[in-house]
């Protein structure tokens, strides 16, 4: 039984989901974003923070107004490795402790009455990361064992950062939107390749979908009018969880058979419950320099400018769905939506277990580079 009672703004989204999913690690910004001698100030989860690099470079996270006059920070400077409000000069360490009050120097104590919430960061794989959430409560794992496998193993895989975008939608809704069986129709544009002999594509009109199931869940397969179905290049066997806590998606991709396979990660993180950041990265398996090399050709040429119409795609549905009660309220379930489903129920016990004080984690083989 559940101590708590927490009530549904809507089926399955218990009050408070809507703003994220509090204690995992989050990558919030890409490294290139976060200058050496510059705060950036960004909000996730429903919360402003700012974001820094201290004397040594390493990133510090914390709430982003000043407690005095709740001035936000990231229009401060940093100074000794602190964020110093550019107000009235107050300076606040990574862990969010108050370390100068220029006119009041040796009140400590008033220094710690003026504490801001801070949350762990890190730097890895190109992203800084933090924790948002309570790591008292929940203390944070080793971020190395929450992150996608290639990130760590840059001697096998290769991975290009795509700009991070900002839908207008609510995140739960961006994340409805990796259900797996509407690429073949939303993307049947940007995806379809013309089939390896050269012909040209089936056009949409004279285009039907095939429902399956795979180790990865339900997929939609692309035929035509007599069944026979169109080439997309799918995967039947991949490792690895399609969907991670707390907002991670994972689409393998071959874009025609033959050709290399590669891995598109996506995090959907709420900046508040009307807009979602979208972080995204392609991966490859990679060993020496050329083939570097030629997998970086191909994702400046090929595999960026599709996938940035594949994403203009999602976020114009995501978007065309309206706010999230209305379209959770609206809606007409099909047995092909059993992963979407599935991955809300995932969310909502995620969110009701830490209620209850326990914190769902991340099984390392989820993380797993899929082909
Ligand atoms: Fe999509």
């Amino acid at each position: 039984m559940r101590k708590s009672k927490v009530r549904e703004i809507v089926p399955d989204v218990p009050q408070g989901l809507e703003v994220g999913l509090r204690n995992y690690w989050y990558p919030i910004l890409q490294s290139e974003e976060l200058p050496a001698d510059a705060p950036v100030g960004m909000t996730v989860l429903g919360e402003d923070l700012v974001v820094w690099r201290d004397g040594a470079g390493a990133p510090q996270a914390i709430i982003g107004h000043c407690p005095h006059r709740n001035t936000r920070l990231s229009v401060g400077r940093i100074l000794d490795g602190h964020i110093q409000c550019l107000f009235h000069g107050l300076r606040f360490n990574g862990q969010g402790r108050c370390t100068l009050i220029p006119w009041d120097l040796d009140n400590e104590q008033l220094r710690d009455e003026l504490a801001v919430p801070s949350y762990p960061a890190e730097e890895l794989g190109g992203y800084i990361w933090a924790y948002l959430g309570n790591a008292e409560e929940f203390p944070p794992p080793p971020l190395a064992d929450e992150v996608p496998e290639e990130l760590l193993d840059e001697e096998n895989f290769v991975w290009f950062k795509v700009p991070t975008e900002i839908w207008n939608a609510n995140w739960l809704l961006t994340l409805d939107g990796q259900d797996a069986y509407h690429s073949v129709t939303l993307h049947a544009g940007s995806q379809a390749v013309p089939s390896a002999n050269g012909g040209d594509p089936v056009t949409m009109a004279d285009r039907r979908i095939k429902i399956v199931e795979t180790s990865y869940g339900i997929r939609a397969l692309s035929t035509d009018l007599a069944g026979e179905i169109l080439d997309q290049g799918h995967f039947t066997d991949v490792k690895g969880d399609r969907f991670v806590l707390p907002c991670l998606s994972t689409n393998p991709v071959r874009p025609r058979v033959g050709m290399d396979p590669y891995n598109v990660r996506v995090w959907q993180m709420p900046i508040d419950d009307k807009r979602t950041l979208v972080a995204r990265f392609l991966s490859f398996r990679a060993t020496g320099a050329e083939d570097r090399a030629r997998l970086r050709k191909f994702f400046d040429e090929i595999a960026l400018p599709r996938g940035s119409k594949v994403s203009a795609e999602d976020a114009l549905i995501a978007e065309a769905q309206g706010d999230l009660v209305a379209a959770r309220a609206n809606e007409y379930l099909f047995k092909a939506d059993m992963e979407t489903v599935k991955l809300r129920r995932l969310l909502k016990k995620a969110f009701l277990d830490q209620k209850d004080g326990k914190r769902l984690a991340i099984p390392k083989e989820a993380l797993a580079f899929p082909v």
